[in-house]
């Protein structure tokens, strides 16, 4: 009886460590160079809607309240999976909404006059978070493997996935805080930020997919990764976190 308690209490704790999300530092990457690039109107209003909380301090929210029953509508709404082959919108949606979808809708509420200031708020929270989610390349997957989540490899000798990796793993590996890597993404020019944040929501969905199909094939199953797949994908991973960041800054300076 004991043994399966542990057995049981073992599996748990694996639920849990396996819990799929960018991790916490790259979310709040994404906030802090969104809130660098808010013209003054808007960072006065979000101060307002937000109550002093920076973006980067509510990055998370939508990943904290997972756990939490009353928001399990939420779930899918952090990623979008479709095959290779078809473009994001050619396949019948999910009934259950994705993240293209889930941002639309954050911005709709925001926008809402009639909507209430903790609706407009609690929208707000999320669209930080999704924005992040949107440029982590394996939260615009393919179903058949969960967005990488069924992909074991091994890092640095511990066993892991294609998912986490991208989620965590190399940031959390490279050891800055969310403000040293803030500070330490690729720096664009006027003319390359302006390009950056040029298309629309569906652009950036495709432009994630390309990065997307190359993160696929980057890996084999049970390959041993380490120093080598740092050298060759961790500018990748800096240079999507400055993208998240200056498009969440973009919408938001729309919005407001
Ligand atoms: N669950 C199923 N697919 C997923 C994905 N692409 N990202 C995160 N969680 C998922
Ligand atoms: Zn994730
Ligand atoms: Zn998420």
């Amino acid at each position: 009886m004991r043994f399966l308690l542990i057995i049981c209490l073992l599996c748990v704790q694996q639920t849990i460590a396996n819990t799929p999300f960018w991790g916490k530092t790259g979310h709040r990457v994404v906030g802090e160079v969104a809130e660098q690039h808010l013209n003054r109107r808007t960072q006065r209003k979000i101060a307002k809607l937000l109550d002093g909380q920076s973006l980067a301090l509510v990055a998370n929210y939508a990943d904290d309240i997972k756990s939490d029953d009353r928001f399990k509508e939420f779930g899918p709404w952090h990623y979008v999976n479709f095959p290779f082959g078809k473009k994001y919108g050619e396949e019948t949606p999910s009934e259950y909404g994705d993240i293209v979808v889930a941002i639309e809708k954050c911005i709709a509420i925001i926008k809402d006059k009639e909507a209430s200031k903790a609706d407009r708020a609690f929208y707000l929270k999320l669209l930080v978070h999704f924005m992040g989610d949107l440029h982590q390349p394996m939260h615009v997957g393919r179903a058949e493997d969960k967005g990488g989540n069924d992909i074991q490899v091994r890092w640095f000798n511990k066993g892991t996935n294609l998912h986490r990796l991208w989620d965590s793993d190399m940031i959390d590996f490279y050891g800055m805080s969310y403000t040293e890597l803030a500070t330490n993404l690729p720096v664009y020019s006027k003319a390359q930020k302006k390009a950056i944040v040029s298309g629309d929501l569906l652009d950036w969905v495709d432009e994630t997919r390309q990065i997307t199909k190359k993160v696929y094939a980057s890996v084999e199953i049970g390959e041993k990764l380490g120093y080598r797949y740092m050298y060759d994908h961790f500018d990748l991973v800096r240079s999507q976190l400055e993208k998240g960041g200056l498009r969440l800054a973009e919408i938001l300076n729309e919005l407001f």
